[in-house]
């Protein structure tokens, strides 16, 4: 089986990026990372990639005078690996139009909270502010506006009396380390369709229909 030749592009911690080097360490699982992308030198995750024996390349946005030769710059890492698909994980830059288009449906993002409440920064504190009783994160194709996209999954979790935006957002992590290689198998595995700008998932049965209450009295 050819396993899908995956990178990742982080600006930081790597979490995320550990929950798929995790996943992609089980020689049946249908991908594989060939390489990591930070567009900061020191970010932890790259110390990840290098534990897994990942290829890492560092593309600093502040060595290039314009968004363009940056993105082009990541572009020819990609096609130099050989990559396939792309996910980011807590890559902090925007990616310009021409790039995102030549990566249509073969580029993902992972977000904290549930589209299309809280786009941006700070989701779990404004979270907290609005009151929700639940929050939680989603995985999108990446399209040129910030957070939006077509939704492929998202998982919800509660929101408790006395949480804190710190303690919210370990919950919330921890859902996206289930999620993100979650969607990665599924694409390698060619079941993510998109028609329309909407995401059918193939061979999916759901699961008898449940109601999810917070709280619960
Ligand atoms: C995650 O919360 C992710 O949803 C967001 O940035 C954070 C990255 O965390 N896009 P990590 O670097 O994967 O630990």
């Amino acid at each position: 089986m050819a396993r899908l030749k995956v990178a990742v592009l982080i600006s930081g911690r790597g979490s995320n990026l550990q929950a798929l080097i995790d996943a992609c360490a089980d020689p049946d699982f249908p991908a594989e990372i060939r390489l990591v992308i930070s567009n900061e030198p020191a970010a932890p995750g790259l110390h990840r990639a290098e534990s897994g024996g990942i290829p890492t390349a560092v593309i600093a946005h502040r060595d290039f005078a314009a968004r363009d030769a940056f993105d082009h710059a990541i572009d020819r890492a990609l096609a130099a690996a050989g990559i396939e698909f792309v996910c980011l994980a807590g890559f902090m830059r925007i990616l310009g139009d021409a790039f995102v288009a030549r990566w249509r449906d073969r580029l993902i993002n992972i977000h904290p909270s549930l589209l299309p409440a809280f786009k941006g920064l700070h989701t779990h504190e404004r979270a907290l502010a609005a009151g929700v009783r639940f929050t939680g994160c989603t995985v999108h194709f990446v399209r040129p506006a910030m957070d939006d996209g077509p939704i492929i999954a998202q998982a919800a979790v509660p929101v408790f009396p006395d949480d804190d935006a710190q303690r919210l957002a370990e919950r919330v992590l921890a859902a996206e380390h289930k999620i993100y290689p979650m969607v990665l198998r599924l694409f390698a595995e060619g079941r993510v369709k998109i028609t329309s700008e909407r995401v059918r998932i193939t061979d999916f049965i759901p699961t008898a229909a449940t109601c999810v209450l917070n709280p619960i009295l």
